[in-house]
Formats: C-alpha cells, sequence, structure tokens
C-alpha cells in the first residue's frame, strides 16, 4: 500500500457501482433498478404520501436483497487502508474518509469508521412529525407505524428530498482538505452529489476514476481504471 502512504489525506467517493459485484443492483445501465421499477412510484415523497404501504413494500424488499449481499475485498481494502495507516501514526482514521451515495451500509459492515452517507441509509428510519430518526435492521420492518402513529418512512434521500446539510458540510470539508481522491463506480448522474468531486479538483488533489466506463465527468480526472471495484482496488494499492 505504498502509494497510499504518499497521501495524507484520502477521500473514496463511491457510488452503487462500488457494491455491485457485492450483489446490490445499481440504478442505471444493465440490470438498474430505474429500469425495472419508476422511481416516482417508489422513492418520492409523494409517492409514499399516496401508497406508503407500496413504498414499504419496495424497500422492505430493498433491505432484504441487501442484507443477503456481502461487502466484496474492495470494501474491505478500503477500511484495512484506513486502520494500517493510523496504526502508521497518519491520524484519526488514518486520514481516510469514505463518502458515499450508497445507502446499503456495505462500508460500514466492511469495517470502515468514518463512513458519510450522501443520502441516508437503508437501516434507518425516521418519523417526520416527531424527528426521531433510529437504526433499524428487521427483516421485515416489524412495525410500519411509529409510536405516534405516523407512517414511519426510510431515512434515505428520495427523488426531491435534500440532502443532510451536516452531511453535506463535513463530505465537503474532507473533499476540499483531501490529497488524494478516488472515485469509484458513480455515473455522476445525480446532483448535488455529482458536483462534489469538483471540491477535490479545485483543490489540486490527485484524483482518480475507477469505473468500468467513462462517465460525463471523466475528464476531470488525472487517472481512469477502467475496471471493476474488485480488481482496480487491489491494483491501486499495490497488492
Ligand atoms: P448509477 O447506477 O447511476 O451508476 C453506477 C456506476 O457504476 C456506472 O457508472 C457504472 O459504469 C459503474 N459500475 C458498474 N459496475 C461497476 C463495478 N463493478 N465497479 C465499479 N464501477 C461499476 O449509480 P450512482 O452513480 O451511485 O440516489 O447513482 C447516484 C444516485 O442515483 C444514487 O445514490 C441513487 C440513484 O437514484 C438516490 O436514491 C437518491
Amino acid at each position: 500500500m505504498n502509494l497510499m502512504l504518499t497521501y495524507p489525506r484520502i477521500v473514496f467517493f463511491t457510488g452503487a457501482g462500488m457494491s455491485k459485484e457485492s450483489g446490490v443492483p445499481t440504478y442505471r445501465g444493465e440490470g438498474g433498478l430505474w429500469k425495472e421499477y419508476r422511481y416516482q412510484d417508489y422513492a418520492c415523497q409523494s409517492a409514499f404520501e399516496n401508497n406508503p404501504e407500496a413504498v414499504w413494500n419496495f424497500h422492505d424488499q430493498r433491505r432484504a436483497v441487501t442484507a443477503a449481499c456481502q461487502p466484496h475485498v474492495g470494501h474491505e481494502l478500503i477500511a484495512r487502508l484506513a486502520k494500517e495507516r493510523q496504526a502508521a501514526g497518519r491520524g484519526t482514521n488514518g486520514g481516510v474518509t469514505v463518502v458515499t451515495q450508497n445507502i446499503d451500509g456495505m462500508h460500514q459492515r466492511a469495517g470502515s469508521e468514518i463512513v458519510y452517507e450522501l443520502h441516508g441509509s437503508l437501516w434507518r428510519v425516521r418519523c417526520d412529525s416527531c424527528c426521531e430518526v433510529s437504526h433499524n435492521l428487521e427483516l421485515p420492518l416489524r412495525s410500519r407505524v411509529h409510536h405516534c402513529g405516523n407512517f414511519l418512512r426510510p431515512d434515505i434521500v428520495w427523488f426531491g428530498d435534500s440532502l443532510s446539510r451536516s452531511t453535506l458540510t463535513k463530505a465537503v470539508d474532507a473533499i476540499s482538505r483531501c490529497s488524494l481522491f478516488v472515485s469509484i463506480g458513480t455515473s455522476g448522474a445525480v446532483y448535488p452529489a455529482a458536483r462534489l468531486p469538483l471540491h477535490a479538483i479545485e483543490s489540486g488533489a490527485a484524483c482518480i476514476e475507477i469505473n468500468p466506463e467513462s462517465t460525463p465527468v471523466s475528464q476531470h480526472y488525472q487517472q481512469h481504471l477502467r475496471g471493476p471495484a474488485s480488481v482496480m482496488l487491489p491494483q491501486l494499492l499495490g497488492l
């Protein structure tokens, strides 16, 4: 992992392609979730208000699929890198931060400790009436209704929702201060997340894109590793 010891602060910026080899479907491209389902029916506040049970059926199914998947070597290497760098005196968490658009919790399951989840988590539920958020791993969810009588909803960012301001602030701060920025498995199609790499580019960080395909933002990266995350991450880390 010598290459990675060169950089004081590293951000891994991940999207659905990061978890594809774990078996979690991506959103776009072949087998993409939004090819099979209309997000307007399952992933926006108005769909939830019209038919909360249908939206919960969809998310219960996603929770079941995701729970059956395991982190792959790429997730594990990112977590291991942070621990090795911390042991080598590179500061808290070895100066490694994960900023992810994924809601699957795979980075945490692999052992990553600093993970900013831009789009929330499948493993949290919230009551918008009480503003209460709780972790929940039940399969299926035992009660879709909060004790106050309102429907719980997944604590994820649906189309039209705003990102958590505090998560976004922490992500932008980490990205602006990093010296190496590695984007993995994102199409760069969804904003504001797709704009975040610009903070690394503008601050002069080395920027690497891992993706089997080129994306609308590929030209911003100095290096492209065209292949799957589970192959390209070991290669990047010299393993
Ligand atoms: P997408 O599904 O849009 O893009 C997945 C990307 O992963 C594509 O660029 C693929 O080429 C790439 N890819 C596929 N297999 C890969 C592999 N094995 N290794 C590395 N890369 C691979 O997913 P996102 O960019 O994450 O938002 O989508 C962004 C957001 O759109 C999601 O967070 C979600 C969705 O709607 C919300 O739900 C709010």
